[in-house]
This record gives C-alpha cells, structure tokens and sequence, in this order.
C-alpha cells in the first residue's frame, strides 16, 4: 500500500509519500518561516495563501520523483484539524479532490494523532503507552491503548511548552521559532546561574500550566543590563529548558505510573529537544519502561506521520467520508469502537 500524505495546518506545507514496507519514500517540507518571521508569529491569512500556491507544485514533485501518478496511490491521508482553519482548509479540499478524481479513499487525520503515530516510523509502539505531545499548540499526555483509541489523561491550563519556548526566545531576541534556539545555546549556560519555578509543582494532577513560567523569564531577562551578553542568554537557556523539561518528564512517568503502562513515548515539534529526550530516556531506564525517541525529522509537522496514521486506518478498513470537515480545536478523538 503506498500512501500520499498532506499536512498544511499550521505553516509547513508538507506532502510524504509513505510505502508499507518500505516506510517513507518522500517528505516534503515546504516551509514559511521567513514569510512569518517579519510579523513575529505566523500570519493565517498568509500561511493560506502560501499553502494554495505551494502544495499542489509539491505533489508532483514528489509523483515525479518517483515516477508515478495518482493511479499509483492507494489512499490519500490529510490533517483534518486542530489548526488555523483557514490552512487546514487548502489541504483537506485537495485531499478530497484527489479522492474523488482518483477513485481512492481518504483519511482526515487528527493532527495530534499524526504527532503520536510518528513513532510508528521508527518501530511499531509497545502499547498501552503514556504519550507526551508537546508542540506549539498542544501540551498533553494521551494514553494510547491501541491505535485508533486514545484518553486525554492530562493537559496544559494556558500556554503550550513549545509557545513558552517560543515566547521566552523573543524576549531575548532569539529567532523565530525559539525552541530550537533555545536548546541550541543552553548547552553554553552555566547551570548555577538560575531557577525558574515549576508551576503546579505540588498539584498532585497530571496537568500543566506555562505562563507562569514565561512571566518568570520576562522579569529575570527585563533585570538583566542591555545590551544581554552572549553568556546571559546561554545561562537563561539553560534554566528555561531544565524547568520545561522537569515539568513535562515528572508528568509524563507519573501518568504512566498511574496507568501502570511499560512505555512512554514523546511527540510532536518539542519531542526534539535534546534534554528532554535524553531525560526521558535516563528517566524511563530507571524506571523499567519502554522508551525509543522518535526521528526527529518527524517530530516537527510533516505529513509522513500523516500518511503514517492514514495507514494505520487502512489497515483496519477505516476510511473517510469525502463529507468530513476540518475543526479548528477538539482534543483527539478515538476512530476505534471501544471494547
Ligand atoms: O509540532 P510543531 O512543528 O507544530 C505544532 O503543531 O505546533 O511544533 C513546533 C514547536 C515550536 O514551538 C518550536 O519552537 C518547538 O516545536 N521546537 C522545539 C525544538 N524544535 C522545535 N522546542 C524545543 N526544542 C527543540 N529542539
Ligand atoms: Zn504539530
């Protein structure tokens, strides 16, 4: 079964062809950071503009490298929501448009189950398993029975980590988007210099919250003298990305020791942070559980994960409605019948 995957709902076009066999053939990144970076976030009404001009130019690049047409494909994946409606709008539609000229069936992905199912890239996943999905939207920790039937055990009162990253890295003119830039120039800091708090430390829920956080960071940057020196960001870094990283592995094990699960597994952009994956792993080890990081080509949006958890329905006989209809919020949904 060969698999055409789109992701357009955020500002990555992204198209992926994905083999059964032979895993991911293509994936195209198509991305819009410097049409955005001069507004400081991204643009909807842009972002929807750039995927219309982008992605169909992508997918025949991608047909054309591999020499095949849409006759060749077997099932058409697409992100069906959350996201900026807008951009979801363009890719869902060409989904669609696909299936019904091409006579192929259609699987409208939950973005966050697109995140998740990356690790199925990697290998198939031992579960039941407690997932942390950690973007710039989203900060929860799902537990992922099978595939196909998820829980939201936990989730983020305000910010997500990745827009804490993000935030925090425009405070001290780092570029857009910040959590790369942050994990880059933490490795340079002086891991003395500062504490930043743990929000809902002594909450004995699995839950989140960043803004707190984020304030503390403004304030501390705001006392340090203009213009900040190389090694104060480096130091700030360093205490940033051990206060996030400490919050999000403590609630990830305790979800799964709550659920008494064997694996944890991290997604989304955040899941490429080297601390939090060399933490988890530490963590997990400790710990007795399962745990393999994901590709971090995959943990960004793409639309091999797309494709990825398109197969995964096919499989099973699963396909979508050419009715279905893009959201721009709604946790992740399970498409399985429950037991
Ligand atoms: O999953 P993603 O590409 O898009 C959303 O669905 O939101 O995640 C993007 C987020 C951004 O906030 C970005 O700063 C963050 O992932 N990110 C990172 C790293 N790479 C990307 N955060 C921390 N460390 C990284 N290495
Ligand atoms: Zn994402």
């Amino acid at each position: 079964m060969k698999i055409l995957g789109i992701e357009t709902s955020c500002d990555d076009t992204s198209v992926a062809l994905l083999d059964e066999h032979e895993g991911v053939l293509e994936n195209l990144v198509s991305s819009q950071i410097d049409l955005h970076d001069h507004f400081g976030g991204v643009v909807p009404e842009l972002a929807s503009r750039a995927h219309l001009v982008n992605l169909l130019p992508l997918i025949d690049v991608l047909l054309t490298r591999r020499s095949l047409n849409l006759a060749d494909i077997d099932g058409v994946a697409v992100t069906r929501g959350p996201g900026l409606i807008g951009a979801l709008l363009v890719g869902l539609s060409t989904a669609k448009a696909i299936c019904w000229a091409a006579g192929k069936p259609l699987a409208a992905v939950h973005h966050i189950e697109g995140h998740m199912l990356a690790n199925e890239l990697t290998a198939p996943m031992e579960l039941p398993a407690a997932v942390l999905v950690v973007s710039g939207g989203h900060t929860e920790v799902i537990l992922v029975r099978e595939i196909g039937l998820y829980e939201r055990l936990g989730w983020t009162l305000d910010d997500a980590a990745g827009e804490c990253y993000d935030k925090c890295a425009q405070f001290m003119g780092l570029p857009y988007p910040g959590g790369p830039a942050v994990d880059r120039v933490a490795e340079g800091g002086d891991p003395g210099r500062f504490t930043f708090p743990r929000p809902l430390h002594k909450d004995p829920r699995v839950i989140f919250s960043f803004s707190g956080l984020k304030t503390a960071v403004r304030l501390e940057v705001e006392r340090l003298p203009r213009p900040l020196s190389e090694q104060d960001v480096a130091d700030v870094c360093h205490a940033l990305r051990e206060a996030v990283t400490d919050v999000l592995t403590r609630r990830l094990f305790q979800a799964a020791q709550e659920q008494g699960v064997r694996a944890v597994y991290l997604a989304g952009g955040v899941a490429a942070n080297s601390l939090l994956r060399t933490r988890t792993a530490e963590l997990a080890t400790k710990r007795g559980l399962h745990f393999v990081a994901p590709d971090r080509a995959y943990c960004t949006d793409n639309a091999a994960m797309i494709a990825q958890a398109g197969l995964c329905r096919f499989r099973v006989g699963y396909r979508d409605d050419l009715s279905v209809d893009s959201f721009a919020r709604q946790p992740v949904t399970s498409w399985l019948p429950l037991p």
